[in-house]
Protein backbone atom coordinates (compact mmCIF):
# COMPACT_ATOMS: atom_id res chain seq x y z
CA UNK A 1 0.00 0.00 0.00
CA UNK A 2 1.09 3.44 -0.96
CA UNK A 3 0.97 5.91 1.89
CA UNK A 4 -0.18 9.41 0.58
CA UNK A 5 1.38 12.11 2.57
CA UNK A 6 0.06 16.17 2.75
CA UNK A 7 2.90 18.08 3.74
CA UNK A 8 2.23 21.64 4.78
CA UNK A 9 4.55 24.27 5.53
CA UNK A 10 7.15 23.13 3.30
CA UNK A 11 10.29 25.13 3.19
CA UNK A 12 13.38 24.24 0.55
CA UNK A 13 15.19 22.71 3.66
CA UNK A 14 12.19 20.33 4.73
CA UNK A 15 11.80 19.15 0.94
CA UNK A 16 15.98 18.45 0.99
CA UNK A 17 15.92 16.19 4.18
CA UNK A 18 12.25 14.67 3.79
CA UNK A 19 13.29 13.94 -0.45
CA UNK A 20 16.75 12.15 0.56
CA UNK A 21 15.38 9.61 3.58
CA UNK A 22 12.21 8.97 2.11
CA UNK A 23 14.21 6.80 0.09
CA UNK A 24 14.52 4.18 3.02
CA UNK A 25 10.22 4.63 3.30
CA UNK A 26 9.01 5.25 -0.12
CA UNK A 27 5.82 7.22 0.87
CA UNK A 28 3.84 9.24 -1.59
CA UNK A 29 4.42 12.77 -0.24
CA UNK A 30 2.88 15.54 -1.87
CA UNK A 31 4.57 18.92 -0.51
CA UNK A 32 2.19 22.10 -0.18
CA UNK A 33 3.73 25.78 0.41
CA UNK A 34 0.57 26.68 2.80
CA UNK A 35 0.19 26.31 6.23
CA UNK A 36 -2.78 23.96 7.08
CA UNK A 37 -5.85 26.18 8.78
CA UNK A 38 -9.75 26.01 8.51
CA UNK A 39 -9.30 27.32 4.22
CA UNK A 40 -6.08 25.18 3.05
CA UNK A 41 -8.09 21.73 5.38
CA UNK A 42 -9.69 21.36 1.72
CA UNK A 43 -6.48 20.19 0.28
CA UNK A 44 -6.09 16.92 2.53
CA UNK A 45 -8.95 14.83 0.55
CA UNK A 46 -7.83 11.18 0.20
CA UNK A 47 -4.40 11.80 2.03
CA UNK A 48 -3.80 9.55 4.73
CA UNK A 49 -1.34 11.41 6.86
CA UNK A 50 -0.95 15.08 7.17
CA UNK A 51 2.75 16.07 8.06
CA UNK A 52 2.32 19.51 9.83
CA UNK A 53 4.87 22.21 12.07
CA UNK A 54 4.49 24.89 14.43
CA UNK A 55 2.86 27.51 12.16
CA UNK A 56 0.11 25.07 10.77
CA UNK A 57 -3.53 25.42 13.14
CA UNK A 58 -5.34 21.83 13.63
CA UNK A 59 -8.14 22.98 15.54
CA UNK A 60 -11.80 21.23 15.76
CA UNK A 61 -13.12 22.55 12.53
CA UNK A 62 -9.87 21.31 10.74
CA UNK A 63 -9.78 18.42 12.78
CA UNK A 64 -13.44 17.18 10.95
CA UNK A 65 -12.63 17.97 7.62
CA UNK A 66 -9.41 15.93 8.40
CA UNK A 67 -11.43 12.94 9.91
CA UNK A 68 -13.90 13.57 7.00
CA UNK A 69 -11.18 13.28 4.31
CA UNK A 70 -10.03 10.51 5.51
CA UNK A 71 -7.13 10.90 6.88
CA UNK A 72 -5.93 8.58 9.65
CA UNK A 73 -2.60 10.20 11.12
CA UNK A 74 -1.15 13.87 11.92
CA UNK A 75 2.53 13.76 11.75
CA UNK A 76 3.88 16.60 14.02
CA UNK A 77 7.11 17.45 12.87
CA UNK A 78 7.58 19.44 15.85
CA UNK A 79 7.92 18.22 19.79
CA UNK A 80 5.10 20.94 21.07
CA UNK A 81 1.51 20.23 20.69
CA UNK A 82 -0.15 22.97 22.03
CA UNK A 83 -1.43 24.22 17.83
CA UNK A 84 -3.29 20.58 17.66
CA UNK A 85 -6.60 20.30 19.21
CA UNK A 86 -5.94 16.94 21.09
CA UNK A 87 -9.46 16.32 22.69
CA UNK A 88 -11.42 16.65 18.89
CA UNK A 89 -8.42 14.33 17.84
CA UNK A 90 -8.89 11.88 20.08
CA UNK A 91 -10.98 8.65 18.49
CA UNK A 92 -10.66 10.27 15.03
CA UNK A 93 -6.71 11.01 14.24
CA UNK A 94 -3.88 9.86 15.80
CA UNK A 95 -1.08 12.27 16.38
CA UNK A 96 2.90 11.66 16.76
CA UNK A 97 5.32 14.06 17.11
CA UNK A 98 9.23 14.47 17.89
CA UNK A 99 9.72 14.56 20.96
CA UNK A 100 13.34 15.57 21.30
CA UNK A 101 15.71 16.15 17.80
CA UNK A 102 18.86 18.15 19.38
CA UNK A 103 18.82 19.72 23.03
CA UNK A 104 22.45 20.56 22.00
CA UNK A 105 21.42 22.40 19.04
CA UNK A 106 19.18 25.00 20.86
CA UNK A 107 21.30 25.41 23.98
CA UNK A 108 24.35 26.08 21.69
CA UNK A 109 22.20 28.77 19.74
CA UNK A 110 20.75 30.46 23.70
CA UNK A 111 25.04 30.79 24.21
CA UNK A 112 25.44 32.14 20.48
CA UNK A 113 22.96 34.81 21.78
CA UNK A 114 24.77 35.75 24.66
CA UNK A 115 28.27 35.66 23.15
CA UNK A 116 26.92 38.38 20.21
CA UNK A 117 25.35 40.23 22.89
CA UNK A 118 28.30 40.45 25.09
CA UNK A 119 31.00 40.78 22.58
CA UNK A 120 28.79 42.39 19.78
CA UNK A 121 29.86 40.71 17.27
CA UNK A 122 27.05 41.55 15.26
CA UNK A 123 28.06 44.90 15.36
CA UNK A 124 31.69 44.63 14.81
CA UNK A 125 31.33 42.77 11.41
CA UNK A 126 29.72 45.57 10.20
CA UNK A 127 32.12 48.24 11.61
CA UNK A 128 35.03 46.55 9.65
CA UNK A 129 33.77 45.42 6.24
CA UNK A 130 33.17 49.16 6.54
CA UNK A 131 37.02 49.51 7.03
CA UNK A 132 35.91 51.01 10.32
CA UNK A 133 38.30 49.62 12.67
CA UNK A 134 37.64 51.22 15.95
CA UNK A 135 36.91 49.23 18.81
CA UNK A 136 34.89 51.63 20.40
CA UNK A 137 31.59 51.03 22.15
CA UNK A 138 32.06 46.99 21.83
CA UNK A 139 33.16 46.56 25.01
CA UNK A 140 31.78 43.19 26.74
CA UNK A 141 32.18 41.21 30.03
CA UNK A 142 33.97 37.57 31.03
CA UNK A 143 31.88 35.07 31.46
CA UNK A 144 33.96 33.27 33.75
CA UNK A 145 33.40 34.28 37.29
CA UNK A 146 29.73 35.63 36.17
CA UNK A 147 26.25 34.01 37.22
CA UNK A 148 23.63 32.22 34.72
CA UNK A 149 19.90 31.88 35.89
CA UNK A 150 18.74 29.23 34.25
CA UNK A 151 14.98 28.47 33.90
CA UNK A 152 13.83 25.11 33.07
CA UNK A 153 16.17 22.37 33.63
CA UNK A 154 15.03 19.79 31.20
CA UNK A 155 17.10 18.80 28.46
CA UNK A 156 17.80 22.17 26.84
CA UNK A 157 18.55 23.88 29.81
CA UNK A 158 20.88 21.00 30.95
CA UNK A 159 22.75 21.21 28.05
CA UNK A 160 22.85 24.60 28.74
CA UNK A 161 24.52 24.55 32.31
CA UNK A 162 27.28 22.39 31.04
CA UNK A 163 28.17 24.83 28.22
CA UNK A 164 28.32 27.76 30.72
CA UNK A 165 29.98 25.76 32.91
CA UNK A 166 32.54 25.25 30.83
CA UNK A 167 32.89 29.18 30.79
CA UNK A 168 33.66 28.96 34.67
CA UNK A 169 29.94 30.42 35.29
CA UNK A 170 28.36 30.26 38.42
CA UNK A 171 24.99 28.37 37.28
CA UNK A 172 21.37 29.52 39.82
CA UNK A 173 18.68 27.02 38.69
CA UNK A 174 15.00 26.83 39.04
CA UNK A 175 12.93 24.20 37.92
CA UNK A 176 9.24 23.22 39.00
CA UNK A 177 11.12 19.17 39.58
CA UNK A 178 14.25 20.25 40.47
CA UNK A 179 16.70 17.48 39.59
CA UNK A 180 18.84 17.99 42.56
CA UNK A 181 20.93 14.71 41.58
CA UNK A 182 22.17 16.95 38.17
CA UNK A 183 22.44 19.93 40.32
CA UNK A 184 25.46 17.59 42.50
CA UNK A 185 26.79 16.41 39.36
CA UNK A 186 27.43 19.88 37.30
CA UNK A 187 28.19 22.21 40.49
CA UNK A 188 24.36 24.50 40.28
CA UNK A 189 22.71 25.61 42.90
CA UNK A 190 18.83 25.21 42.39
CA UNK A 191 17.10 28.58 44.11
CA UNK A 192 14.10 29.95 44.08
CA UNK A 193 12.89 32.86 41.03
CA UNK A 194 13.43 35.83 43.08
CA UNK A 195 17.02 35.08 43.79
CA UNK A 196 17.19 34.34 39.86
CA UNK A 197 16.41 37.99 38.98
CA UNK A 198 17.93 39.43 41.39
CA UNK A 199 21.70 37.70 41.76
CA UNK A 200 21.90 36.50 37.64
CA UNK A 201 24.37 38.35 35.09
CA UNK A 202 22.05 36.50 32.08
CA UNK A 203 18.34 35.04 32.57
CA UNK A 204 18.24 32.30 30.22
CA UNK A 205 14.58 30.71 29.69
CA UNK A 206 14.41 27.03 28.81
CA UNK A 207 11.21 25.94 30.24
CA UNK A 208 7.73 25.91 28.31
CA UNK A 209 5.15 28.14 28.59
CA UNK A 210 2.21 26.96 30.48
CA UNK A 211 -0.68 28.87 32.18
CA UNK A 212 1.20 29.59 34.82
CA UNK A 213 4.40 30.95 33.49
CA UNK A 214 2.49 32.98 30.85
CA UNK A 215 4.49 37.19 31.16
CA UNK A 216 6.57 35.63 33.79
CA UNK A 217 9.16 38.34 32.59
CA UNK A 218 7.31 41.52 33.19
CA UNK A 219 7.33 45.11 34.78
CA UNK A 220 7.47 43.77 38.61
CA UNK A 221 10.24 41.00 37.75
CA UNK A 222 12.42 43.10 35.32
CA UNK A 223 12.64 45.43 38.56
CA UNK A 224 14.17 43.09 40.84
CA UNK A 225 17.07 41.95 38.04
CA UNK A 226 20.57 44.03 37.81
CA UNK A 227 20.75 47.09 35.64
CA UNK A 228 23.46 45.05 33.43
CA UNK A 229 21.65 41.68 33.19
CA UNK A 230 21.31 39.72 29.72
CA UNK A 231 17.70 38.20 29.38
CA UNK A 232 17.42 35.35 26.88
CA UNK A 233 14.78 33.47 25.66
CA UNK A 234 14.63 30.55 23.04
CA UNK A 235 11.60 29.19 24.93
CA UNK A 236 8.33 30.30 23.85
CA UNK A 237 7.57 33.80 23.20
CA UNK A 238 4.87 34.49 25.76
CA UNK A 239 7.17 33.80 28.80
CA UNK A 240 7.65 37.89 28.12
CA UNK A 241 5.58 40.56 27.88
CA UNK A 242 7.89 42.33 25.07
CA UNK A 243 6.04 45.83 25.99
CA UNK A 244 7.60 45.73 29.24
CA UNK A 245 10.85 44.40 28.20
CA UNK A 246 10.63 47.27 25.80
CA UNK A 247 9.83 49.31 28.80
CA UNK A 248 12.41 48.29 30.65
CA UNK A 249 15.50 48.81 27.61
CA UNK A 250 14.26 52.44 27.02
CA UNK A 251 14.78 53.30 30.93
CA UNK A 252 18.00 51.14 30.51
CA UNK A 253 16.85 48.41 33.43
CA UNK A 254 18.56 46.02 32.17
CA UNK A 255 21.82 45.21 29.48
CA UNK A 256 20.78 43.78 27.02
CA UNK A 257 18.04 41.00 25.55
CA UNK A 258 18.19 37.98 22.82
CA UNK A 259 15.45 36.64 21.43
CA UNK A 260 14.76 33.86 19.45
CA UNK A 261 11.20 33.34 19.91
CA UNK A 262 8.63 36.17 20.19
CA UNK A 263 5.26 36.47 21.73
CA UNK A 264 3.47 37.33 17.82
CA UNK A 265 6.09 35.25 16.50
CA UNK A 266 3.58 33.57 14.04
CA UNK A 267 2.94 36.57 11.29
CA UNK A 268 6.47 37.12 10.90
CA UNK A 269 8.93 34.13 11.61
CA UNK A 270 9.94 31.82 8.65
CA UNK A 271 9.17 33.86 6.07
CA UNK A 272 10.86 36.25 4.30
CA UNK A 273 9.11 39.76 4.44
CA UNK A 274 12.05 42.22 3.36
CA UNK A 275 9.70 43.59 1.10
CA UNK A 276 7.05 44.56 2.82
CA UNK A 277 7.00 47.53 5.95
CA UNK A 278 6.06 45.74 9.52
CA UNK A 279 2.60 46.19 10.58
CA UNK A 280 3.63 45.10 14.53
CA UNK A 281 4.93 48.24 16.16
CA UNK A 282 6.18 46.22 18.84
CA UNK A 283 8.29 43.96 16.77
CA UNK A 284 9.60 46.94 14.84
CA UNK A 285 10.69 48.91 17.97
CA UNK A 286 12.62 46.26 19.77
CA UNK A 287 14.22 45.51 16.33
CA UNK A 288 15.55 49.33 16.56
CA UNK A 289 17.97 49.22 20.07
CA UNK A 290 21.63 47.80 19.50
CA UNK A 291 21.36 46.04 22.43
CA UNK A 292 18.46 43.39 21.55
CA UNK A 293 19.60 40.85 19.21
CA UNK A 294 16.50 38.35 17.34
CA UNK A 295 16.80 35.64 15.59
CA UNK A 296 13.69 33.68 14.18
CA UNK A 297 13.13 30.47 15.90
CA UNK A 298 16.16 28.97 14.80
CA UNK A 299 17.61 27.32 17.84
CA UNK A 300 16.28 24.03 16.50
CA UNK A 301 17.93 24.72 13.12
CA UNK A 302 20.61 22.39 12.44
CA UNK A 303 21.86 19.53 10.35
CA UNK A 304 21.20 16.77 13.37
CA UNK A 305 18.28 18.17 14.31
CA UNK A 306 16.79 18.21 10.77
CA UNK A 307 17.90 14.50 10.44
CA UNK A 308 16.37 13.63 13.28
CA UNK A 309 13.48 15.66 13.05
CA UNK A 310 12.96 13.95 9.31
CA UNK A 311 13.45 10.76 10.38
CA UNK A 312 11.61 10.48 13.38
CA UNK A 313 8.84 12.00 11.58
CA UNK A 314 9.29 9.02 8.59
CA UNK A 315 9.56 6.38 11.21
CA UNK A 316 6.68 7.32 13.42
CA UNK A 317 4.56 7.05 9.51
CA UNK A 318 5.99 3.60 9.25
CA UNK A 319 5.02 2.39 13.19
CA UNK A 320 1.45 3.76 12.40
CA UNK A 321 0.54 2.14 9.29
CA UNK A 322 2.40 -1.32 10.28
CA UNK A 323 0.30 -1.55 13.33
CA UNK A 324 3.32 -1.44 15.66
CA UNK A 325 3.71 0.32 18.83
CA UNK A 326 3.58 4.65 18.60
CA UNK A 327 6.02 5.64 21.44
CA UNK A 328 5.60 9.16 20.10
CA UNK A 329 1.99 9.16 20.26
CA UNK A 330 0.31 12.11 22.01
CA UNK A 331 -3.32 12.34 23.14
CA UNK A 332 -5.58 14.45 25.43
CA UNK A 333 -5.78 11.49 28.03
CA UNK A 334 -1.90 10.82 28.08
CA UNK A 335 -0.53 14.31 27.88
CA UNK A 336 -0.15 16.89 30.38
CA UNK A 337 0.05 20.96 29.84
CA UNK A 338 3.45 20.41 30.55
CA UNK A 339 4.03 18.41 27.37
CA UNK A 340 4.81 15.16 29.46
CA UNK A 341 3.75 11.99 28.29
CA UNK A 342 2.48 10.21 31.31
CA UNK A 343 3.31 6.05 30.23
CA UNK A 344 0.83 4.82 32.88
CA UNK A 345 -2.19 5.90 30.68
CA UNK A 346 -0.52 4.55 27.80
CA UNK A 347 0.68 1.15 29.39
CA UNK A 348 -0.48 -1.81 27.41
CA UNK A 349 -1.78 -0.25 24.35
CA UNK A 350 0.19 -0.16 21.02
CA UNK A 351 -1.92 3.20 20.33
CA UNK A 352 -4.04 5.62 22.38
CA UNK A 353 -7.19 4.40 21.10
P1 LIG B 1 11.92 19.45 28.67
O1 LIG B 1 10.53 18.96 28.80
O2 LIG B 1 13.04 18.48 28.59
O3 LIG B 1 12.24 20.45 29.89
C1 LIG B 1 11.40 21.45 30.33
C2 LIG B 1 11.70 21.68 31.81
O4 LIG B 1 10.97 22.83 32.23
C3 LIG B 1 11.24 20.51 32.70
O5 LIG B 1 12.30 20.14 33.57
C4 LIG B 1 10.06 21.09 33.47
O6 LIG B 1 9.95 20.55 34.79
C5 LIG B 1 10.42 22.55 33.51
N1 LIG B 1 9.28 23.44 33.75
C6 LIG B 1 7.98 23.28 33.43
N2 LIG B 1 7.27 24.36 33.81
C7 LIG B 1 8.16 25.20 34.41
C8 LIG B 1 8.04 26.48 35.01
N3 LIG B 1 6.86 27.11 35.10
N4 LIG B 1 9.15 27.06 35.53
C9 LIG B 1 10.36 26.42 35.46
N5 LIG B 1 10.52 25.21 34.89
C10 LIG B 1 9.44 24.62 34.36
O7 LIG B 1 11.92 20.43 27.41
P2 LIG B 1 13.16 20.90 26.53
O8 LIG B 1 13.35 19.96 25.41
O9 LIG B 1 14.30 21.22 27.44
O10 LIG B 1 12.56 22.25 25.89
C11 LIG B 1 12.30 23.39 26.69
C12 LIG B 1 11.54 24.39 25.85
O11 LIG B 1 12.37 24.91 24.81
C13 LIG B 1 10.34 23.82 25.10
O12 LIG B 1 9.21 23.74 25.91
C14 LIG B 1 10.15 24.81 24.00
O13 LIG B 1 9.30 25.84 24.45
C15 LIG B 1 11.55 25.37 23.76
N6 LIG B 1 12.12 24.95 22.48
C16 LIG B 1 12.60 25.91 21.63
C17 LIG B 1 13.16 25.59 20.43
C18 LIG B 1 13.73 26.63 19.52
O14 LIG B 1 14.04 26.33 18.35
N7 LIG B 1 13.91 27.87 19.98
C19 LIG B 1 13.20 24.19 19.96
C20 LIG B 1 12.73 23.24 20.95
C21 LIG B 1 12.19 23.62 22.13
Amino acid sequence: MSVKVAFFDTKPYDRRYFETHNRDFSFDITFLQDHLNPTTAALTRDFDVVCAFVGDEMNREVIDVLHDHGVKLIALRSAGFNNVDLEAAYGKIHVVRVPAYSPQAVAEHAVTLMMTLNRKTHRAYYRVRDSNFSINGLIGFDMHGKTAGIVGTGKIGKAAIQILRGFGMRILAYDVYPDKDFAKECGCTYVDMETIYKESDIISLHCPLTPENVHMINRDTLSLMKNSVMIINTGRGKLIKTKDLIWALKAGLIGSAGLDVYEEESEYFFEDRSEEAINDDILARLLTFPNVMITSHQGFFTHEALTNITQTTLENIRLYFQNDELPNEVCHQCCGEDGKVHKEARKGQKKCF
